[in-house]
């Protein structure tokens, strides 16, 4: 069985290339699609205590550990939730990730958003009509200084963040010395983040891919169903999603596409290789039709903060808190 290819973090750890994805997989599939994933090669899972089915990976771990896998064997991420972002409460959340997971230690820990919440009231603190109650005195570089601590205490083998631009990892960076080893941030055809890219390849931070097949929450057409894609997946003879993580492989980081479903679980992890002129087929899908789906100002409840300066973000109250 192929595991796939690995890729080194600026700490020293390998990386496998695709992982699987577990955001909006409910508990009983995710169970089901974390044992599919590890049976069919995957050594890379991606998790957070938002998903709140860590309960359920752990359960699924403690099949496949060690029948199937060592733990050594796994790259196992998981993120700190926004209502953590306080500097004692970082270490805390960690922990009862570990305790819902039931493991020793993480592979890789995240911020999850560059965005605190108000601690104490669960995960989305309830605010005004319809919105979250953020924390504006909690910083990012507050935040950041608890993570880089991590590390000594055994628990984590590497920090890194998600959703972070390239001035929060600039400001985090010449705060501490420290840099993070992975930025997790949304990326597909429609969203190549080619400047943010290259800024982490001189920063020596390594990029994951997330929503690679594009998402499901809005009422585009999903990137699986584009001709372009379906037409170089006929040629390829793979699938759309297969084409997809293939774009994401092209651009050199590592890729985390979601199923819970057997077969598309099985296949997205097969990689296919695109030529150059395929690539450039799929890059252009984005070049006029730009879109961001993952933008906390536009969820329910409301996120009021400015995070990406997209123009959908120009009517929220407050810039991300960084110093
Ligand atoms: N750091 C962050 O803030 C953040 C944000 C979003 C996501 N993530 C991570 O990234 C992972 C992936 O992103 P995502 O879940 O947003 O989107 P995605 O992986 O791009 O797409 C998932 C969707 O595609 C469907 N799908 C999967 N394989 C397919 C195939 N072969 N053909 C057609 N459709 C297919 C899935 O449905 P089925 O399950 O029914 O197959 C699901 O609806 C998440 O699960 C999560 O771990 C992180």
């Amino acid at each position: 069985m192929s595991f796939g290819k690995t890729l080194s973090l600026n700490s020293g750890v390998s990386i496998p290339q695709i992982g699987l994805g577990t955001w909006l997989s409910k508990p009983h599939e995710v169970e089901n699609a974390v044992e599919i994933a590890v049976k069919n090669g995957y050594r890379h899972l991606d998790l957070a205590m938002v998903y709140r089915n860590q309960d359920e990976v752990g359960r699924v771990l403690k099949k496949v550990i060690p029948s199937v896998v060592q733990r050594s064997d796994l790259f196992i991420t998981s993120k700190l939730w926004n209502s953590s972002h306080q500097p004692i409460n970082v270490e805390k959340e960690l922990d009862e990730t570990l305790r819902q997971l039931g493991i020793e230690y993480l592979d890789l820990y995240l911020i999850h958003w560059p965005v605190a919440f108000r601690p104490g009231k669960g995960l989305f603190p309830p605010g005004k009509e319809g919105e979250v109650e953020l924390d504006l005195f909690t910083s990012l570089v507050d935040t950041w200084k608890a993570m880089t601590l991590l590390p000594k205490t055994g628990k984590v083998r590497a920090v890194g963040v998600s959703n972070f631009t390239a001035e929060h990892i600039k400001a985090i960076v010449a705060a501490t010395g420290v840099t993070p080893a992975v930025n997790q941030v949304e990326a597909h055809p429609l969203l190549p983040q080619d400047d943010l890219v290259a800024y982490c390849k001189e920063a020596g931070v390594h990029i994951t891919a997330y929503s690679p097949l594009g998402n499901n929450l809005v009422g585009k057409p999903k990137l699986t169903d584009y001709p372009e894609v379906q037409a170089i997946a006929s040629q390829l003879g793979a699938s759309t999603a297969q084409v997809l993580v293939a774009w994401g492989v092209y651009r050199g980081y590592s890729v985390i596409p979601k199923s819970v479903q057997e077969e598309r679980i099985i296949s997205n992890f097969k990689q296919v290789e695109l030529s150059k002129e395929d690539y450039e087929t799929i890059s252009a899908l984005g070049h006029n039709n730009y879109t961001r789906f993952n933008i906390p100002y536009n969820y329910n409840p409301r996120w009021d903060i400015n995070i990406f300066g997209e123009p959908e973000e120009k009517g929220a109250s407050n810039p991300v808190r960084i110093q």
